[in-house]
């Protein structure tokens, strides 16, 4: 697929696989795409297994990403995992703000953005999740949700921070229903989120923010969604568990 920008497509495990099948699934991974250059991949297991799935990953074109991070770069505080910690396992990607977090752990786009920081101070590339829920969509709510999310979750990076940030849209009312955004309806908010770019850091860094899209990414509908212009790669759940999945989502798109 020939994009403006490269596409970056990333797994997110969520709460799920021990270290076994991790190190499983991620063998089956590296089989199929170790050498693939033309798409940014990432897998994000969970904390547990990232040792061991980082050193399977060392010299290929698997790039690991964490989850979550404190927005702290050390000390006491019971539970939670620094930067430096998530670096030391040669992790380089960070999924922030993504919406079960929003929603079961209370994070706020305030937060977020403290955790953005932290992450680029430590070389760790913030994934940063946005995006409404059903009944926000349908009561015409989305821009204003979305816009807020994007204002207030990325404020205070520099325009070299957030040139390297990813956006990760993703509806609420997508994740894990089976039930995608229309590519046209992706795409709507997608340059929606690039105007939005543009006002806080200028067109130059709007152009350069790769913006993934995630909700229910299945190999089916994966090649569609990417085709859309504003829609640089696909954050995906579910078909990220599954070896077979995974790499056709990706082989659809190149
Ligand atoms: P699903 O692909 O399972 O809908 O999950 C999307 C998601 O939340 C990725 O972060």
């Amino acid at each position: 697929m020939n994009k403006e920008r490269k596409l970056i497509i990333a797994g997110n495990w969520k709460m799920n696989k021990t270290v076994a099948e991790s190190c499983d699934l991620v063998a089956d991974l590296k089989r199929e795409l170790a050498h693939l250059t033309s798409v940014d991949m990432v897998i994000c297991p969970p904390f547990t297994a990232l040792a061991d799935v980082s050193k399977i990953v060392q010299g290929t074109n698997l790039w690991l990403g964490a989850q979550n991070v404190s927005e702290h770069p050390y000390g006491a505080f019971t539970g939670e995992i620094a930067t430096g910690q998530l670096r030391e396992l040669l992790v380089h990607y960070v999924i922030l703000g993504h919406s079960e977090r929003r929603q079961f752990q209370r994070e706020s786009d305030e937060l977020v953005s403290k955790k953005a920081k932290t992450a680029h101070q430590a070389s760790l590339i913030p994934i940063v999740c946005v995006g409404e829920t059903l009944a926000e969509r349908e009561s015409g709510k989305t821009e204003e949700v979305v816009g807020t999310q994007i204002k207030n979750s990325l404020t205070g990076l520099t325009n070299e921070e957030m040139q390297e940030t990813i956006v990760a849209y993703e509806p609420v009312w997508a994740i894990g229903t089976g039930r995608t955004a229309t590519s046209q309806q992706a795409q709507e908010v997608h340059a929606f989120i690039r105007s939005r770019l543009a006002e806080q850091f200028g067109e130059t860094v709007a152009k350069l923010v790769r913006i993934q899209y995630g909700g229910s990414v299945k190999p089916a509908n994966a090649s569609e969604l990417m085709s859309q212009v504003d829609v640089d790669g696909a954050l995906v759940g579910g078909a990220s568990l599954d070896a077979n999945s995974f790499v056709e989502i990706i082989k659809n798109t190149v």
